[in-house]
C-alpha cells in the first residue's frame, strides 16, 4: 500500500500505551459542547424568570385596562400565548438533542466491543497477534463524514482487535471546501483551504492509502491504480460528488497545485474588466458577490439556469441572495444558460439568444455536459 504523502504513518503502540491513548480519546469525545449549550440555556431561563414579574403585572395591566400601548406594540393577547408555546418547543427540541448525545456518548462507551469480540485470548502469543493479517474496515473518501467515521472507528478499536481501518483517499490534504469560492477570489489565504490530515490520527489503528476507489464488489475494492484491497466492512463517504473544480471543487489531489490554481484564478478575476460568472448555486453566488465587493468597478455577470438563485435553499435565503447581488450591482441572468463562448470576440451566448460580453468566465462544468443539459 501506498503511504499517504503527509499524511500520518502510524506507529505501532503498546497494548498499554493504546489503553492510555483511548481513555484520553474518549475523555475528548465528551460531549462538553452540548453541556456548554445546557448550561447557558438553563442560565438564560433563570434570566427569564427573575423577568416574569414585570410580564405577569404588563398582563394584569392588560386585563385591566383592556388596549394598553404594550399590547399594540406586541400584538393581541393570544401571541404571548403562542411565543410561550413557541419558546417550550424550542427549549424541548433542545433538551431532546443535548440527551441524545449524551446517550449516544454513553452508549458508546459503555457497550461491549463487538469489533473485539474475535480477537485473540489475553494470552495469546504477540507474535502470533503480528502475523495474523488484519481485517479491513476500508473508508472511502476522508472528506467531512469519512474522516470523522475513521476516527471515531480506529479510536475505538481495542489494541488486541483484529481489524485495522483502512482508509482511501485522493487528495493529500483535506480539501476545506467551505472557503474555496471566497480564496478563489481573495488572495494570499489559499494554502488555509489545505489542512494536514496528519496528526490528528496519529497513533490511531489507520492506515492511509492515497488514491481513488474506481469500482466496489462485494469483498473488495479497487482503485484506479488496480490495487484492489479487501474489505470486511465498507464506509462509502464519498459525498454528493459537485463537478471537478473551482470554485467548488479543487480539482487536484495535491496541495501545491491546488494552491497554484486558486492563485492563476485570483489573478484572473483581478485582471478581467467584464467577469461571467456561471451558476447561481451556492458557489457561484459567493464567488460573483465577492468578486463585486472587492473589485466595484468591474462588471458582473451571474447566469443562472434555475428561476432563483440558491435554488437549493429555502425562499427566505433566495430572496436575500438576490437582494444582496442586485444590491451590489451584479447582473443576474435568470432562467438562462451558457452554450458557447467566442474566445476571439469574447462574447458568450446564451440558450435564448443572448449574448454577453466577457473577458473572463468562471464556469466549473464542462460546457459540453452544460450544453447538452439546456
Ligand atoms: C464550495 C462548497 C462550499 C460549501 N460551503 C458550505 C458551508 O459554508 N456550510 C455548509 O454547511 N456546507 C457547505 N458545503 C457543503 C458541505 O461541504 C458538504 O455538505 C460536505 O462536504 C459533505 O461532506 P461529505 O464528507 O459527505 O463529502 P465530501 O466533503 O465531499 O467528502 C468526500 C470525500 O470523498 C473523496 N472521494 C470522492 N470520490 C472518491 C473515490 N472514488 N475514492 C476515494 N475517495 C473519494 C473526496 O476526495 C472527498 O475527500 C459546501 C460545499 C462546497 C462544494
Ligand atoms: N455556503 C454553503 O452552504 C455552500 C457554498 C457552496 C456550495 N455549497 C453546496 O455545495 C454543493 C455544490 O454547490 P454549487 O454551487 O457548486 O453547485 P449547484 O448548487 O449544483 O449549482 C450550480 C448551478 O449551476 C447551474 N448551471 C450549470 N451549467 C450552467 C450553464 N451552462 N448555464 C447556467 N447555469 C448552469 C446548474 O443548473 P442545472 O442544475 O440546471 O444544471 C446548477 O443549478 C451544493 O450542495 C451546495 O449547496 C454550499
Amino acid at each position: 500500500m501506498l503511504s499517504f504523502g503527509e499524511a500520518p504513518t502510524p506507529k505501532r503502540k503498546t497494548g498499554k500505551e493504546r489503553k492510555k491513548k483511548k481513555t484520553v480519546t474518549r475523555l475528548l469525545d465528551f460531549p462538553f459542547r452540548p453541556t456548554l449549550t445546557a448550561v447557558s440555556c438553563v442560565l438564560c431561563l433563570a434570566a427569564q424568570s427573575c423577568k416574569a414579574p414585570r410580564n405577569i403585572s404588563q398582563s394584569f395591566e392588560q386585563r385591566v385596562t383592556g388596549n394598553t400601548d404594550s399590547e399594540l406594540l406586541t400584538g393581541p393577547s393570544t401571541l404571548p400565548n403562542m411565543k410561550a408555546i413557541n419558546k417550550a418547543v424550542l427549549v424541548c427540541k433542545l433538551f431532546g438533542y443535548i440527551l441524545r448525545v449524551y446517550v449516544s456518548f454513553f452508549t458508546r462507551n459503555t457497550k461491549p466491543h463487538r469489533l473485539a469480540s474475535d480477537a485473540p485470548s489475553a494470552g495469546a502469543d504477540a507474535d502470533v497477534e503480528s502475523k495474523t493479517p488484519k481485517r479491513n474496515i476500508v473508508v472511502v473518501g476522508a472528506g467531512f463524514a469519512g474522516y470523522h467515521a475513521a476516527r471515531i472507528i480506529a479510536c475505538d478499536l481495542q489494541a488486541d482487535s483484529p481489524f485495522e481501518v483502512v482508509v482511501i483517499e485522493p487528495n493529500s490534504h483535506f480539501n476545506f471546501t467551505w472557503v474555496l469560492p471566497r480564496f478563489c477570489v481573495v488572495e494570499n489565504h489559499e494554502d488555509k483551504a489545505f489542512i494536514p490530515y496528519g496528526p490528528y490520527l496519529n497513533g490511531a489503528r489507520a492506515t492511509w492509502v492515497q488514491g481513488k476507489v474506481a469500482s466496489v464488489d462485494k469483498e473488495s475494492v479497487t482503485l484506479g491504480s488496480g490495487e484492489v484491497i479487501p474489505y470486511e466492512y465498507l464506509v462509502i463517504a464519498t459525498g454528493s460528488g459537485a463537478d471537478d473544480s473551482l470554485p467548488s471543487r479543487v480539482g487536484e489531489t495535491s496541495k501545491i497545485k491546488g494552491v497554484k490554481l486558486m492563485q492563476a484564478m485570483q489573478q484572473r478575476i483581478k485582471a478581467s474588466k467584464k467577469l461571467v460568472v456561471v451558476g447561481g448555486g451556492a458557489a457561484g453566488v459567493e464567488l460573483a458577490t465577492d468578486a463585486k465587493s472587492l473589485y466595484p468597478e468591474k462588471s458582473v455577470t451571474l447566469i443562472h439556469s434555475r428561476s432563483s438563485v440558491l435554488h437549493r435553499f429555502g425562499p427566505e435565503m433566495q430572496a436575500a441572495g438576490m437582494k444582496a447581488l442586485t444590491d451590489l450591482g451584479v447582473e443576474v441572468i435568470l432562467n438562462d444558460r451558457l452554450i458557447g463562448q467566442d474566445e476571439a470576440t469574447g462574447v458568450a451566448t446564451l440558450k435564448s439568444g443572448k449574448t454577453v460580453e466577457y473577458d473572463y468566465v468562471v464556469c466549473y462544468f464542462s460546457s459540453s455536459v452544460s450544453a447538452v443539459k439546456g
